[in-house]
């Protein structure tokens, strides 16, 4: 039994959608007016397949006349699907959500049961802000309640399709009896559940939204930078862009250039994204995300230092694994390997000495840097005393225990156990 705080466009779907797939749900809201219409079988906005199953369900698995107490009593999970608008400031508003938690420990009995935060909040948010209100809340009623952060990624226009088919669900949890119970929950849907801690799930959600604002805004600088530039045919452009074969496949090729690294380097993307920025500003036009790509490269290997320089000494003997700008490659050209050697050796470290499988020579050759290089993994890794990897050679995923021997940075993410699976290939259409 379940129920569900909030019956807007996430709530009413989640509702409907547990309720179509068995579960008894309670829905509840406290907009009179909006449950009113829900009982007369009205959806109070527009939906496809919502009012249909709003048919289905109401007066069927699915309760909107019981009272706060009643509905909490009776369930083992209560979703939390109210509203978190922005304020001025920029921040959520996390009134309605920390109300909502507080009207349920109100009124719940001492079962055990999980508060589930399903309205978006930013990271950090159930850690620092809902979990304290949870402990004191516990302390106040004398009752425990679960918690977990479950963010919906459905679309409007789109929610009932994509709330009963999901690609995956996200889901935060810290004990194990709120996993089993969301485990339960989802059991039905027949698709990935993937359990994390809370302030992984929240920006999983919030990496979902900003990457899809960023490639909005993105396309949109694009087409101004061209309209300033002129005899350009904006959508051609855009539509042939799309036939770049790394957008499809499962999972799709590009997906491989939203993955933190060290920066992006080589013959082509650090010249061509300048060279784009810079013949804007010649044709009357500021672009304002191009300066910022070029400058979060920079940055990114500002940061890789600092990471370095807060746990090695000057003193220590540094290990860099990978020269070459991306593995399968022995271009140097611009590889953020040298720009981090060569920030490294400015911060006073000095003993630094590099393997790449397949660009010794000609790094050695094209930098004149003045540090050592080791022929082979072992060699290196003997002499060191942290390595520092750079570049996602497939040599050194099949050698991490070699590699754990000393401490390791690895900043391509390389040598992380992969958390999360990929669904199986699904053979494309001819
Ligand atoms: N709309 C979307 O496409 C979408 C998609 C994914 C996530 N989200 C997130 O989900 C959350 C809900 O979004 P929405 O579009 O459904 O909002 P909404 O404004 O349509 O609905 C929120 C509902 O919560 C009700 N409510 C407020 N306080 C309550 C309380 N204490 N008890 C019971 N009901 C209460 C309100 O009356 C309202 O009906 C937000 O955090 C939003 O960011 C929205």
């Amino acid at each position: 039994m379940i129920t569900v705080l909030g019956l807007g466009f996430v709530g009413l779907t989640t509702a409907l959608g547990f309720s179509k797939k068995g579960f008894k749900v309670y829905g509840i809201d406290v907009d009179a007016a909006r449950v009113e219409s829900i009982r007369r079988y009205e959806v109070p906005f527009y939906e496809p397949h919502l009012e249909d199953a709003l048919r289905e369900e109401l007066g069927h698995n699915f309760v909107v006349d019981a009272s706060l107490e009643e509905a909490v009593n009776d369930s083992r999970a209560v979703i939390i699907c109210v509203g978190t608008p922005g304020l001025p400031d920029g921040q959520a508003n996390l009134a309605y959500l920390l109300d909502a938690v507080r009207e349920v420990f109100a009124v719940s009995d001492a079962d055990y049961r999980v508060l589930v935060v399903k309205s978006t909040v930013p990271p950090s948010t159930v850690a620092r802000a809902v979990q304290p209100f949870v402990a004191e809340l516990s302390q106040q009623y004398g009752k425990q309640l679960g918690l977990a952060s479950n963010p919906e990624f459905l679309r409007e226009g789109h929610a009932w399709n994509d709330f009963m088919h999901p690609d995956r669900v996200v889901v935060g949890v810290q004990d194990e009896a709120a996993k089993e119970v969301l485990a339960e929950l989802y059991l039905p849907f027949n698709a990935p559940v993937h359990f994390v801690d809370f302030s992984t799930a929240e920006f999983v959600k919030y990496l979902s939204n900003t990457l899809l604002s960023t490639l909005v805004s993105f396309a949109n600088e694009m087409a101004m930078i061209a309209h300033h530039i002129g005899g350009i045919d904006v959508p051609a452009a855009f539509q042939l862009l799309h036939q770049d074969r790394r957008w499809s496949g499962t999972p799709a090729a590009m997906a491989s250039y939203v993955f933190p690294g060290c920066g992006y380097g080589g013959y082509c993307l650090p010249k061509d994204t300048a060279a784009l920025n810079s013949i804007a500003q010649t044709h009357g036009y500021q672009p304002k995300m191009l300066p910022a790509n070029l400058q979060i490269n920079e940055d990114i290997k500002d940061f890789v230092v600092e990471q370095i320089a807060a746990q090695v000494t000057p003193q220590q003997r540094i290990g860099i694994l990978g020269l070459s700008f991306k593995s399968g490659s022995d271009d140097v050209r611009l590889s953020p390997s040298r720009a981090i050697i060569e920030k490294l050796r400015a911060r006073g470290y000095t003993r630094i000495v590099a393997y790449d499988p397949m660009a010794n020579e000609v790094f050695a050759r094209e930098t004149q840097l003045p540090i050592a290089y080791a022929d082979s993994l072992p060699e290196l890794v003997e002499q060191v005393d942290a390595l520092v990897l750079l570049t996602s050679w497939p040599e050194f995923r099949q050698r991490r225990e070699l590699l754990a021997s000393k401490p390791l940075f690895d900043f391509r993410y390389a040598l992380t156990e992969q958390q999360v699976q990929h669904p199986p290939l699904v053979p494309l259409a001819r």
